[in-house]
C-alpha cells in the first residue's frame, strides 16, 4: 500500500498540554520479588510516550498498572486526575500477540469494544465498518483471523484500539513479531491515525530506533529487579514522520547515540544477571 507522508513541520507545543497519565512513585512486587520501584512517569494529553529497557526489567508490568490490570504495592496511577482503581474503558490496548477471536470475523471483532459498552447493532456495525476502512481493510469485512496476513490482523487490532475513541492508548510491542517492512508500513499507519486525533499513548518497545522514531519522548529504565527510571529525552523531530526515511537523518542518528549509551549498560548488566 502506498503511504502518503505529506512533508510539512507541525512540532505542536506538548508543555501546555494537560497530564494525562500519571504515575507517582509506583512500585509493583510479584510477592518478595520488587520488579520495579518508584516510578514517576508523567505523559501529556497528546504526547507519544515511549519506554525503552532490557527484557524482563518491568515495561509490561508498569504498562499492566497503567491499564488497571495490576495494583502497585505502593504509589498511584492517575488518567485524567482520577486514580486508576481497576480495568477502564477508556483505554484502548495494543498487544503483541494477536488477540483477536479467530471465531469472528474482523468486522465482528472490531464490533466487540462497542458491543461491551451497549452500542446498538447498527451503529456498531457502521462504526466498525468505517474503522476498518480507516486502516486500509475496505473489503475485508467478514474475512476470518486465519485468512489475514499478520499485517492485516495487526490493522485489526489498531481498529480495536481506537475504535472507542480511547483517552490513553497502550502498546506493548506492538510491532515485534512482524517482518521488518511490514513493521515499518504498520508503524507509518500508527503514526498516520495518531496524527487525526491526538491521544495521550505509552508505548513500551526494547527496539530503540522504534521508540525514537514514534515517540516524543523517549524513556530509558534500569535493569530489573528493582528497575526505575533512568533517563528521558524529548524527540524533537517534526512530524509527520516517515518512520523509514527519519533514521537517515543526522539528528535521529545523534539522538541513537546518546540514548544507547545510557541503556547499553543496562542491557548488559541484564545479561549478566540471567545469561
Ligand atoms: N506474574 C508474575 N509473577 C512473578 N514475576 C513476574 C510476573 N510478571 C512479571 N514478573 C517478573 O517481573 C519482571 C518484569 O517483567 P515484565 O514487566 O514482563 O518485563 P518486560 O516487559 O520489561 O520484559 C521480570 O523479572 C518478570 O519475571
Ligand atoms: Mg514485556
Amino acid at each position: 500500500m502506498a503511504l502518503a507522508i505529506v512533508k510539512e513541520t507541525t512540532v505542536q507545543p506538548r508543555s501546555a498540554s494537560k497530564p494525562m497519565v500519571c504515575v507517582d512513585a509506583v512500585t509493583m512486587s510479584f510477592g518478595d520479588f520488587v520488579a520495579v520501584e518508584n516510578v514517576d512517569l508523567t505523559v501529556a494529553d497528546g504526547e507519544f510516550l515511549t519506554i525503552v529497557g532490557p527484557t524482563g526489567c518491568g515495561k509490561s508490568t508498569i504498562l499492566n498498572a497503567v491499564a488497571g490490570l495490576l495494583k502497585p504495592a505502593s504509589g498511584t496511577v492517575s488518567i485524567d486526575g482520577a486514580p486508576v482503581r481497576g480495568v477502564r474503558n477508556d483505554i484502548g490496548y495494543l498487544f503483541q500477540q494477536d488477540a483477536l477471536l479467530p471465531w469472528k470475523t474482523a468486522l465482528e471483532n472490531v464490533e466487540l469494544g462497542p458491543l461491551f459498552k451497549g452500542m446498538g447493532a447498527a451503529e456498531r456495525r457502521e462504526r466498525a465498518t468505517t474503522w476498518l476502512a480507516k486502516v486500509g481493510l475496505k473489503g475485508f469485512e467478514d474475512r476470518y483471523p486465519h485468512q489475514l496476513s499478520g499485517g492485516q490482523r495487526k490493522r485489526v487490532q489498531m481498529a480495536q484500539a481506537l475504535i472507542s475513541g480511547p483517552k490513553v492508548i497502550l502498546m506493548d510491542e506492538p510491532f515485534s513479531a512482524l517482518d521488518i517492512h511490514t513493521r515499518h508500513l504498520m508503524q507509518n499507519e500508527l503514526l498516520r491515525l495518531w496524527q487525526e486525533e491526538r491521544r495521550a499513548v505509552v508505548m513500551i518497545t526494547h527496539d530503540l530506533e522504534e521508540a525514537i522514531a514514534l515517540g516524543d519522548r523517549v524513556v530509558v529504565l534500569a535493569a530489573g529487579p528493582r528497575s526505575r527510571v533512568i533517563d528521558s529525552f524529548p524527540v524533537a523531530l517534526e512530524r509527520p514522520r516517515d518512520v523509514a526515511e527519519i533514521k537517515l537523518d543526522q539528528r535521529f542518528t545523534d539522538l541513537y547515540r546518546n540514548i544507547w549509551s545510557s541503556l547499553r549498560g543496562e542491557v548488559e548488566k541484564s545479561y549478566e544477571r540471567h545469561d
